[in-house]
């Protein structure tokens, strides 16, 4: 394993047992606190945001949000939020798509997006792909063409990845760790 990789993989805490029982919950907040680590998290996401050729980065509510930010302004981008339902002010698009229990709703605002951009996403965490597969679909919605996923950590055991390829059509998914 990398140094980059070890040292953000040491600043995620595992959580047992929460939001539920039988649920590890992995836990970014003291990575967020360590500068050096959010840093370097930041620096790696935005070479990929780079290397994809992003003219724009989507952040998925909540903590998408929380990378996303940075590594728009580390990459000259401009940072465009998906949001869950009801948040937005003004026209947008909206994307259901299916939890364990019930379903869920994200939106954007419709003119944040436009032909002429490639969108990364990022994310913290890629689990069912369920959210990631959603935005990836309000983004093509929108018009806009994209260029990629990226998140923090990959659950591989929740097959996110093999649910989310055909939504990609062959754009890439980088995740920086895989638990
Ligand atoms: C979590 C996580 C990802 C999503 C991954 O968000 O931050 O966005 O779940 O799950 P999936 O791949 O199964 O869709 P959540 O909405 O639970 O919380 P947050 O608002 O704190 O980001
Ligand atoms: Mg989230």
């Amino acid at each position: 394993m990398t140094d980059i990789k070890e040292l953000l993989l040491s600043r995620i805490r595992d959580v047992a047992d929460y939001p539920e029982p039988g649920v590890m919950f992995k836990d970014i907040t003291p990575l967020l606190a360590d500068p050096a680590a959010f840093t370097a998290l930041t620096d790696a996401l935005a070479e990929i945001a780079e290397g994809a050729g992003a003219t724009k980065i989507v952040g998925l509510e909540a903590r998408g949000f929380i990378l996303g930010a940075p590594v728009a302004v580390r990459a000259g981008l401009g940072f465009i939020p998906v949001r869950k339902a009801g948040k937005l002010p003004g026209a947008t698009l909206g994307q259901a798509y299916d939890l364990e229990y019930g379903s869920a709703e994200i939106e954007v605002h419709a003119e944040d997006l436009t032909a002429d951009d490639r969108v990364l996403v990022i994310d913290d965490v890629l689990a069912t792909g369920g959210t990631a597969e959603a935005s990836v679909q309000l983004i093509r919605r929108a018009g806009a063409e994209v260029a990629g996923l990226a998140v923090l950590m990959e659950l591989g055991f929740l097959s996110g990845r093999a649910r989310l390829e055909p939504a990609l059509r062959g754009a890439p998914l980088e995740a920086l760790l895989t638990v």
